[in-house]
């Protein structure tokens, strides 16, 4: 009898845990993610601005170009900026938006245009932004050289020698090291170019400790990782329900950024993931100085290679497995 009944408690006891685990996010996401719109929050202000000047970036940047498009962006990015500008308080995006605004406006079609007009004596009045801030942003002509120059000699080698590693040696990975991957990771693509990561770091003994306490999956070389990054994303970047999984989406994708960049300059990693229940999640934040507005995606354990290594071989499906042809139904 036990035996006949025991599967269908386990489908209810799995559903009601999904739900509350489901529960928990949703929680979340609505006391932290940016849907109030609330533009006197500095963070969400200059997210919603990355939205608007991407726009514009895009519209730049096609060889034929809609002559009347951008202008419902550029209306919202003023207003943006004069919040700011009030504010006194600029994050980088808000900068970057006047930047790319000046250029929507002086584009030939645009620039004798009575909306142009408007639109600079409307930033005249702007008294906080210094007009000496560079960024590289807009468009740029990027030729087929430009691309190749990606181009590895035998991206075999270097696709293929990534290994997770989970003993490595016994040396702290100098900051210099960790800085310089993580700024290749930058580079990593993002929803509207939102980049809404947060990237936590620590190689002290008694932080990596509390954050293992909560991780499932470090056993048995947990207390031998010698740097350790939580890889987040901060929830105030989405703002509408059908982005509500924009931020795992993001956060994944920096995460193998990360990965690589470590292994292009010869440091090894290990993923550790962040399945983790409620429970995990809020202990480790009451411990750590983790916002709450920043979702965890997973933990990485960072360490350079010993001269010899034993890793397991995880051997992959072939392409064949997973390959299909997009077919009409
Ligand atoms: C999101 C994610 C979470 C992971 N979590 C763990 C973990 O908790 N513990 C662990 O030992 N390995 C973890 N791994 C490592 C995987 O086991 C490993 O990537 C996989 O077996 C492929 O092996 P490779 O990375 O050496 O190619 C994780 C990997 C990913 C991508």
């Amino acid at each position: 009898m036990w035996k006949i009944i025991r599967p269908y408690l386990r489908n209810i006891y799995r559903r009601l845990i999904g739900l509350k685990f489901f529960f928990y996010d949703y929680i979340r996401y609505i006391k932290f993610s940016g849907w109030k719109e609330n533009f006197d929050d500095i963070e969400v202000r200059n997210y919603k601005s990355v939205i608007l000047y991407h726009g514009l970036e895009k519209s730049l940047s096609y060889k034929v170009r809609n002559p009347n498009s951008g202008w419902n962006n550029a209306y919202q990015i003023l207003e943006l900026l004069k919040i700011a500008d009030k504010d006194k308080n600029l994050g980088f995006h808000e900068k970057v938006s006047k930047i790319v605004l000046e250029k929507f406006l002086s584009l030939s079609e645009n620039i004798n245009s009575e909306k142009t007009q408007y639109f600079i004596e409307e930033l005249k009045k702007l008294n906080n932004f210094n007009e000496n801030y560079k960024a590289s942003c807009g468009y740029i002509e990027y030729s087929k050289n430009d691309y190749e120059n990606g181009i590895l000699e035998n991206p075999e080698d270097f696709f293929l020698s990534r290994y997770s590693l989970r003993e490595f040696k016994n040396e702290i990975v100098r900051d210099i090291d960790i800085k310089r991957a993580l700024n290749l990771s930058m580079k990593t693509p993002s929803v509207c170019n939102r980049q809404p990561w947060a990237i936590y770091h620590t190689s002290k003994k008694e932080i990596k400790d509390i954050v293992l306490t909560y991780q499932q999956g470090n056993k048995p070389f947990g207390e031998n990782i010698p740097n350790l990054i939580i890889v987040a994303v901060d929830l105030k970047a989405f703002f509408s329900a059908d982005e509500h999984y924009q931020h795992w989406i993001d956060g994944g994708l920096l995460s193998m950024s990360i990965m690589y960049a470590f292994h292009s300059v010869g440091i090894a990693t290990c993923p550790l993931n962040w399945s983790a229940k409620p429970k995990n999640d809020l202990g480790l934040r009451k411990s750590l100085n983790i916002k709450d507005n920043h979702t965890i995606i997973m933990v990485l354990a960072v360490g350079y290679p010993n001269e010899n290594n034993k890793v397991c071989v995880s051997p992959r499906k072939t392409l064949d497995d997973i390959f299909y042809n997009l077919e009409k139904k």
